[in-house]
């Protein structure tokens, strides 16, 4: 059985099954990043404002030679701009040197209040984060469809969001969000998010599929033992699980050879295999990479959930 390339968002758009991260890809890094990636047949990038480098991204970008239609571009609302989400959509345009994206995504169901203590983290006097517990989150939905109804964006999503979170946005929705976009691996496989998401036609996204930083899942004795026996990396496993899952997945890296073995060295996996990965964080492996500090729960009680195929 082949893997999917593509999967199509609720829109009819198709999107990349594969997208190259780009959170913690350093300056003098990412550009060259983005330029390999593109030129090795990567069409989907995965892009934000928090992450600093949005203007190298553009630069990438540019230095492909790959025309801006053929790529799928995302990036995502800062959390201080969600009573202005024409003005955040607009940093990031400029930034990336672009005049439309194909995917802008919520990136927290959190509003930062700004304040001179830091331009995107504000603080309060005591260092908790300047967040604002009050702030009706449809409101910024309400203005990220505004942005999508115009064409500035081709879709909308969110990413971070629970299924509370989800269930009081669908209140208000009239645009059902294409994506949402979640730490997502065999030891957070967060099955019940996914069945509501799929009920509603959300597709998924996988950031952190190889655990983050130094891609310690990849170090996990199933994985080791699962990637022996396909011959494959342990990250082609990790990366693979998803798109047999029907999720897209978001791998980061820098290095030539990863860039290019995380989009080519991919694997359909047995059945009997994709089991053994959805029940790993129900054997009390569960575990959340992802956990800034933004002082209140955000309401993923769904860490392992039951197993079953959704
Ligand atoms: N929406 C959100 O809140 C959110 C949060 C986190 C991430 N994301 C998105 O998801 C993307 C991916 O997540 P992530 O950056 O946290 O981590 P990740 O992709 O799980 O892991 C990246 C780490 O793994 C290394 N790596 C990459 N390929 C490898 C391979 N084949 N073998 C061994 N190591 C490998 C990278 O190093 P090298 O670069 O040196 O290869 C880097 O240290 C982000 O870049 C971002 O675009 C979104």
């Amino acid at each position: 059985m082949s893997l999917p390339t593509h999967f199509t968002l609720n829109t009819g758009a198709k999107i990349p099954a594969v997208g190259l991260g780009t959170w913690q890809s350093k300056p003098g890094e990412v550009r060259k990043a983005v330029a390999y990636a593109l030129k090795d047949g990567y069409r989907h990038i995965d892009a934000a404002l928090i992450y600093g480098n949005e203007v190298e991204v553009g630069q990438g970008i540019v230095d492909s030679g790959v025309p801006r239609k053929d790529i799928f571009l995302t990036s995502k609302l800062w959390n201080t701009d969600h009573p202005n989400v024409a003005e955040g959509l607009e940093k990031s345009l400029k930034s990336l040197g672009v005049d439309y994206l194909d995917l802008y995504l919520i990136h927290w169901p959190v509003r930062l209040v700004p304040n001179e203590s830091h331009p995107l983290l504000p603080v309060n006097p005591d260092g908790t984060r300047a967040v604002d517990r009050a702030w009706n989150m449809s409101e910024t939905w309400r203005q990220m469809e505004e942005v999508y109804k115009i064409g500035k964006v081709k879709a909308i999503g969110v990413a971070n969001w629970s299924i509370p979170y989800l269930e009081d946005l669908e209140k208000s929705w009239t645009v059902v969000p294409a994506v949402n976009q979640v730490e997502l691996h065999p030891l957070l496989p967060q099955h019940e998010l996914r069945a509501w998401c799929h009920q509603r036609g959300i597709l998924l996204e996988a950031y952190s599929p190889l655990g983050s930083t130094g891609a310690p899942i990849a170090a996990d004795e199933a994985i080791q033992a699962m990637a022996a026996k396909y011959n494959v990396s342990p990250a082609a496993i990790l990366i693979s699980y998803h798109i047999n899952r029907g999720d897209v997945v978001l791998p980061k890296s820098v290095s030539e050879g990863r860039i290019t073995s995380n989009h080519k060295e991919l694997v359909s996996l047995e059945q009997a295999d994709l089991d053994v990965l959805n029940g790993l964080a129900a054997q009390g492996k569960a575990k959340r990479i992802n956990t800034p500090l933004w002082g209140f729960d955000l309401g993923f009680a769904d860490w392992y959930g039951p197993v079953k195929s959704v």
